[in-house]
């Protein structure tokens, strides 16, 4: 039997993570929505490309929780996304609610699965997902960091010619605007990036790096990124059910690493079958730990206003 993955939230992210999870043939998916209808009607379309693409994977489309039971690991995409104007932070007491709701639904039947948070404000919503079910916040991990590495990295593609799989570049913090893009540890094939790029243009890609997801937001006009931010959450959780000790950075619950507690934040994590099985903690120099502090502060703002809206005792 294939080990089972959930998708709650069948909408843009929801629905092109299933796509990118069949094509990886890792796991049978279960696409739960609250719209009738729509998630059987992906889920079965999604089964008749199957046979084109040779890949043996289930998909069911369904309304009903009771259909995730025993879920390895869950992926909650559910919840508004941002329109033009619009910060991720304006989504927190609507998507709180929605995540709130699905986190307890799919815990009662999946209380062993790691949960994978996509829904946005992406660092509180993963806190709210640890608090409402209470497990273990190493099975806990919002999806951002690969994102903003991943954005980070395309620019550098665009602006150098060099291929994609040259290119590793680290961005840490929330996933907000005040995340930290770390230019002195990315690099190409190995060479720091101000080898190949003038200062200019590295501060201009670490502006576009950090207002990446709104670009988007304005050019669709109707909703927000789903490509990248699904092919995100698919490469995390092919990580995390082959067991892979692959080190990426995502939201982890913070326990004193760089100097931030009682927040879930974006560091690097080495994923595997546990969840988060270890954070990676770099030498910083005191001008980077200051921009983390920046952004770990955005975040605990925000986890107050949760706190100042939901009750978790
Ligand atoms: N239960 C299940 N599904 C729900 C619920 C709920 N309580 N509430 C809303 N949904 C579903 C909607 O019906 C919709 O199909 O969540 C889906 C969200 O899909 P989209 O509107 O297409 O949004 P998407 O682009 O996928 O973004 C979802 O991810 O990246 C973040 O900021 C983004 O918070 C947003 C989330």
């Amino acid at each position: 039997m294939k080990p089972k993955i959930s998708i709650i939230g069948a909408g843009m992210t929801g629905s092109t993570t299933a796509h990118w999870l069949a094509e990886r043939e890792i796991a049978d998916i279960v696409l739960v929505d609250i719209v009738e209808g729509m998630p059987q009607g992906k889920a079965l379309d999604m089964t008749e490309a199957m046979p084109v693409v040779g890949k043996d994977v289930s998909i069911l489309g369904t309304n009903d929780y009771a259909d995730t039971k025993d879920s390895d690991i869950v992926i909650i995409t559910a919840g508004l996304p941002r329109k033009p104007g619009m910060s991720r932070e304006d989504l927190l007491v609507k998507n709180a609610n929605i995540v709130g709701t699905v986190a307890r639904e799919t815990y009662k039947y999946s209380p062993n699965a790691i949960f994978l948070i996509l829904t946005n404000p992406l660092d509180t919503m993963t806190y709210m997902t640890m608090k409402v079910t209470g497990i273990d916040p190493r099975k806990v991990i919002g999806q951002a960091g690969i994102l903003d590495s991943a954005r980070m990295s395309a620019f550098i593609a665009m602006e150098t010619g060099v291929s994609v799989e040259n290119i590793n570049c680290y961005v840490l913090g929330g996933h907000g605007d005040s995340m930290v893009p770390l230019t002195r540890h990315s690099n190409i094939a190995g060479v720091p990036l101000n080898k190949y790029l003038p200062k200019e243009k590295l501060d201009a890609i670490v502006q576009r790096t950090r207002k990446g997801g709104g670009e988007i937001v304005g050019l669709l006009k109707t909703g927000s990124a789903f490509y990248a931010p699904s092919a995100a959450l698919a490469q995390m959780a092919e990580a995390i059910l082959k067991d892979k000790h692959l080190i990426v950075p995502c939201a982890a619950y913070m326990q004193g690493e760089y100097g931030v507690e009682g927040i879930f934040f974006g560091v690097p994590t080495m994923l595997g079958r546990n969840g988060v099985e270890k954070i990676i903690e770099y030498e910083l120099n005191d001008e980077e730990m200051a921009a983390l502090k920046v952004s770990a502060d955005a975040v605990h703002k925000s986890v107050e206003k949760l706190k100042s809206l939901v009750s978790f005792e």
